[in-house]
């Protein structure tokens, strides 16, 4: 398996930043797979693209793509690489058509076979008929098509495409995904940024989690979700009783045969009063005495994550009773398979978005 991207010990700091964007990244990406960059805003997901691209500067670390070093060899790696940017960067002053001519152009590419391979990928990427008018009239679809038509047309071993279907309707989406797939077929290796874990997932034959400028995990989507204990997750909304704590609903819902994990969702988020308040003496009607809204009531609930092992809907019933003994009302279930958002809440404590 040759290597299409190679990522070692990446650092970049912008000027007057204290946080580096990318913080000692390392990684690989495999000719002819499509790579997923996950991670929310922030995580450093298009400085890292940026300096792969040759647009940034890294501030430590190498960086190579199809073999060339980007940092050492900019004009050489820009011969193997192509980017759409997560900003459109279409020339408004030319045609679409023309948008494709002039970057082959400025690649070497005689007359004949840019007119050639424009009128090829204008049609591929279903933009033939509207090839000579205003860059202007471009819905967002369109647009993000187009500059994928743009940076196939120097023919690069390497696509790298930030954020592509941010923005776009399912429609789009879907078409570009078939597009990137088509690519995939002809031996380009694809590497694309995104915040949408189910992008994420549905996409990419690999994904790296990053956040902070650190990649927190790699594996194929099925081997990261699999990775978390247990199959399945059974969701609960619960509203703890009086004097109760979801921390305690959580250590005995640990207990329960099948539950490998048991975990708070959004904790230490604004959720009503902290655990234990309740039965605070200091408040109103205090004194150990049982007391209105149970802590978390106010917000409806609290919701808690068991992974399991066996058939989640199998759990209900020991789960149900483990909670009516402490006299928890359960308001809410919802049985799914574990996500990539469960992956990254399972990294970081928190959600992607
Ligand atoms: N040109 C810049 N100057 C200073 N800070 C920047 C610049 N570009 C990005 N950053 C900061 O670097 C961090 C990573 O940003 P970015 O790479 O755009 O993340 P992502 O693409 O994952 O959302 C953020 O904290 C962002 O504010
Ligand atoms: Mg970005």
């Amino acid at each position: 398996m040759s290597v299409a991207v190679e990522v070692r010990d990446l650092v970049k700091q912008y000027p007057k930043r204290d946080v580096n964007a990318v913080d000692g990244l390392s990684f690989e990406v495999h000719s002819g797979e499509i790579f997923g960059l996950l991670g929310p805003n922030g995580a450093g997901k298009s400085t890292t693209i940026g300096v792969l691209t040759t647009r940034v500067k890294a501030t430590g670390g190498r960086a190579s793509v199809a073999g060339v070093d980007v940092i050492r060899d900019p004009v050489g790696a820009r011969r193997m690489l192509a980017v759409v940017p997560q900003q459109t960067n279409l020339d408004r002053s030319l045609t679409p058509r023309q948008n494709l001519t002039f970057h082959a152009a400025y690649h070497g590419y005689p007359r004949a076979e840019r007119n050639a391979r424009a009128a090829d990928l204008l049609k591929e990427f279903g933009l033939e008929e509207q090839a000579d008018v205003k860059v202007d009239w471009y819905s967002g679809g369109m647009a993000q098509r187009l500059m994928i038509a743009r940076a196939m047309m120097h023919q690069p071993a390497v696509l790298f495409l930030d954020e592509p279907t941010t923005g776009l309707d399912p429609q789009s989406r879907l078409f570009l995904w078939e597009r990137v797939r088509e690519l995939r077929e002809r031996g380009v290796t694809v590497v694309l940024t995104t915040h949408d874990m189910d992008e994420a997932a549905e996409m990419s034959d690999r994904v790296g989690v990053v956040d902070h400028g650190k990649l927190l995990a790699l594996d194929t989507p099925a081997a990261l979700t699999h990775g978390l204990s247990g199959q399945a997750v059974l969701e609960l909304t619960v509203t703890p009783g009086p004097a109760d704590e979801p921390e305690k609903i959580l250590a005995a819902l640990q207990g329960v045969e099948g539950v490998e994990r048991a975990e708070r969702v959004g904790a230490g988020g604004p959720a009503g009063l902290p655990p234990g308040m309740a039965g605070f003496p200091g408040m109103p009607g205090g004194g150990g005495a049982p007391m209105g809204p149970p802590p978390g009531a106010a917000g409806g609930g609290v919701t808690l994550r068991l992974y399991v092992r066996s058939q989640p809907a199998t759990l209900l019933g020991p789960v149900a009773t483990v909670l009516a003994e402490r006299g928890a009302q359960l308001t809410g279930v919802h049985i799914g398979e574990p996500s990539l958002e469960d992956v990254f809440i399972n990294l970081t404590g928190r959600g992607l978005r």
